[in-house]
């Protein structure tokens, strides 16, 4: 179905029919990548262009987008966000190869959209070969934690210079671009959206079946990288004898070191038959339903936090790190606890708090839900990114 300005109906949502080039770093999903997925839905006319294969380019192939695999970015997403510029000189001729590549993909699209930060970098670059309007997603907080100095400024002087509009989820992320020098009229802030599907089994049968321990249970459902503070939690659970823990996410991005670490730390602290590591899942919001609290411990700040949403979409208390955008999201405590990053006693007692008290949470869990559904729904962020698109494409024929 067509609408009266060019752009056609798909699922009951407008959709345009511009020819969009997305790029990606990785081939793995991550937050960031199951907003892509979100993202391209209906738009068969698009294509993906990614360094390297793997579970995304299926997922993409599957949502009949045109894959395209780079043919020298293999293992590039291994490539820390936190390395130095020299230890990327080596790698110059395979980024320079890339960078035509895009370009080359880029010629036979009308918009180039990049969804992460070395995509961006990348897709900038080959902007100065094909010229297209360039919308950057970042999905990252461009401050200090998180990037070194050359990074951040290389990657604001890119944006400066060629990015048509950047799209960021929270309000932390758009101030964290702009004091890093990024131009504040470039921003566009679209918080993520999502939505769960109806769980009709208690907690107590979905336990059963998921093999859990019927023990007090909290659970962390982030992929294993040490800013996302694994082990804090991991510290304060040995200051909770009772309380039985699932780890829930892989070691998507290179961070096997860090993984090996909390395995180590589970023997050395005692912890083995409390602590039970589940690997990267697919049926996150079942585990999530089946605990008592969902702990979200990033040492540093969260550029949004989808797991956040996702628990309160679940209707499980949820306890997190106050920095990024989860005081946001959390609206400063009203929709679940936040305690100081990186501080396992504060983390402890804020659990022991809890599951000491739960009946008395109705009323936050209930609110929590009404704020994920409002605020964070799928189909605004879908429509505003739309309309993006549709205003880069349109400033640039115009
Ligand atoms: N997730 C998943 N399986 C796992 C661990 C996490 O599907 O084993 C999902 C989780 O439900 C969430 C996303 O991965 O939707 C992570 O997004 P978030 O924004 O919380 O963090 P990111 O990893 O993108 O920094
Ligand atoms: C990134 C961020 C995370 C965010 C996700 C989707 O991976 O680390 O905070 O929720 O992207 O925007």
């Amino acid at each position: 179905m067509a609408d009266d300005s060019g752009g056609k109906i798909c699922k009951g949502r407008l959709m345009s029919t511009e020819r969009v080039l997305f790029v990606d770093h990785t081939g793995q999903i991550g937050g960031a990548e199951l907003i892509l997925l979100d993202v391209v839905e209906g738009r068969s006319r698009s294509s993906a262009f990614l360094f390297e294969a793997g579970p995304l380019h299926a997922a993409l192939a599957e949502r009949k987008l045109n894959p395209i695999i780079s043919k020298w970015g293999r293992g590039l997403s291994q490539f820390r966000r936190d390395s130095s510029w020299l230890a990327a000189i080596p790698l110059m001729a395979r980024f320079a190869a890339i960078v035509t590549e895009i370009a080359r993909a880029a010629r036979s699209h009308d918009v180039v959209y990049a969804n992460s930060q070395k995509a961006f970098v990348l897709a900038s670059l080959a902007g100065l070969l094909v010229r297209r309007p360039l919308i950057w997603h970042l999905h990252d907080i461009i401050s200090p934690d998180h990037f070194g100095l050359v990074q951040r400024q290389t990657q604001v002087l890119l944006a400066n210079a060629g990015a048509t509009r950047v799209i960021v989820p929270s309000q932390a992320a758009a101030t964290a671009f702009i004091e890093a020098g990024g131009r504040s009229d470039l921003v566009e802030i679209v918080p993520n959206g999502l939505a769960l599907l109806p769980e009709p089994r208690t907690p107590a049968e979905l336990r059963r079946s998921l093999d859990l321990p019927t023990r007090p249970l909290v659970g962390v459902f982030s992929r294993l990288a040490r800013w996302k503070g694994q082990h804090v939690l991991l510290e304060a659970l040995a200051a909770l004898p009772d309380v039985g823990c699932i780890v829930v996410g892989g070691a998507l991005f290179g961070e096997q070191a860090y993984a090996a670490e909390l395995k180590q730390m589970v023997l050395a602290r005692g912890l083995a038959d409390r602590v039970h590591f589940l690997g990267h899942r697919n049926d996150v919001p079942k585990l999530m339903m089946a605990v008592d609290i969902v702990v979200h411990p990033s040492i540093d700040p969260e550029p949004f936090g989808r797991t956040l949403v996702e628990a309160m979409l679940a209707g499980v208390p949820v306890v997190a790190t106050n920095a990024g955008a989860a005081p946001d999201i959390l609206e400063g405590g009203k929709a679940g606890t936040l305690v100081p990053p990186n501080d396992a006693t504060a983390l402890a007692s804020a659990i022991a708090g809890l599951l000491a008290r739960p009946a008395t949470l109705q009323n936050q869990l209930e609110y929590a839900f009404a704020r994920a559904q409002a605020q964070y729904s799928v189909t605004r962020m879908l429509d505003t990114i739309e309309l993006v698109i549709r205003q880069v494409q349109t400033g640039a024929a115009a």
